[in-house]
């Protein structure tokens, strides 16, 4: 059966009312839809862990640096719908947008810090409009679990201690990220690639692996950079946004592996910006 879709805080309000008398607990699947793979992974996530799974969809104005990029942003809602049927989501929530920026909304969710730096450093306010836009998702849907991507993982640790500063009584749950068979990294922004370009993403994934490798075995970033960077203009991608090896607890940027220390990637191809981010220390 395809979910009930709410568009209305209140109707949300009165379901979940009703779940939180029967003493059942609540898991937030928060997206911008155009499911694919990866979001239905953090759904079957919430199913196995919580009784009832809301997953939400909102393209959220906030978080767009460019108009263009909110206007491409790929709106498939009919087909996500579809999508999340054989995981049993009980509720999917699609806000109109002034369920969420009634008129006069003013306020900012800023977290500090953790925004600077990669994507942050990149898109000016991005980060303040993720923040503020899951803050009121956690506080609309009252969720005892979220769950989200390492695929984007600054995200993730923001959101954690967004959660964790503001009190929202909810435990975020990260997962693993979901891959095509080439290594890419799964993403609505797939979607934007051309055939050619597509035959070329994966080399991200590649030239991080690489990485990985060579820095598991001692080698610094400022010695592997070079090549890396090269190999990525070999394969057409336009602009290198930040290769850099961090910490993957407080971010802060590393030159050689060690203990949780992650790969971040962000790189331009035709106009379509990718991210991916791997642990150095885990195989696949
Ligand atoms: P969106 O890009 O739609 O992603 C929704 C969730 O799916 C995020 O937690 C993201 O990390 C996760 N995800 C995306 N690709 C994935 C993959 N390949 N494997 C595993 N998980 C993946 O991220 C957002 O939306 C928005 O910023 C949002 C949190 C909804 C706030 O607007």
């Amino acid at each position: 059966m395809i979910a009930p879709i709410e568009r209305a805080l209140a109707g949300l309000r009165a379901q979940t009312a009703v779940w939180r008398k029967a003493g059942e607990t609540i898991g937030v699947v928060p997206t911008m839809g155009a499911l694919h793979q990866g979001h239905l992974s953090l759904a079957r996530a919430a199913r196995e862990r919580c009784d009832r799974v809301i997953v939400t969809i909102f393209v959220n104005p906030k978080q767009f640096n460019d108009p263009d990029d909110l206007k491409n942003y790929p709106r498939t809602e009919n087909e996500d719908a579809q999508k999340l049927e054989s995981i049993g989501v009980d509720l999917i929530y699609v806000p109109d947008p002034d369920q969420i920026y009634p008129d006069g909304f003013a306020t900012n969710v800023s977290v500090a810090g953790l925004t600077d730096m990669l994507c942050g450093a990149a898109r000016p306010g991005h980060f303040d409009g993720v923040a503020t836009v899951v803050s009121k998702l956690f506080l609309q849907t009252a969720a005892d679990f979220a769950f989200f991507g390492e695929k984007d993982y600054q995200q993730l640790q923001i959101v954690r201690r967004m959660a964790a500063d503001l009190d929202i009584p909810v435990e975020v749950v990260g997962c693993p990220t979901i891959r095509e068979e080439d290594g890419l990294a799964m993403s609505s922004r797939n979607l934007l690639l051309s055939d050619r370009s597509r035959v070329y993403a994966p080399v991200l994934a590649e030239v991080m692996q690489d990485l990985r490798v060579r820095l598991s075995e001692g080698a610094t970033m400022s010695a592997l950079l070079p090549d890396a960077q090269a190999r990525l203009t070999a394969a057409g991608f336009t602009e290198v946004d930040y290769l850099e090896l961090r910490d993957g607890g407080d971010l802060s940027l590393l030159d050689q592996a060690k203990p949780g220390a992650r790969l971040f990637a962000a790189a331009w191809l035709a106009g379509v910006r990718l991210i991916d981010n791997i642990a150095v220390d885990e195989t696949r």
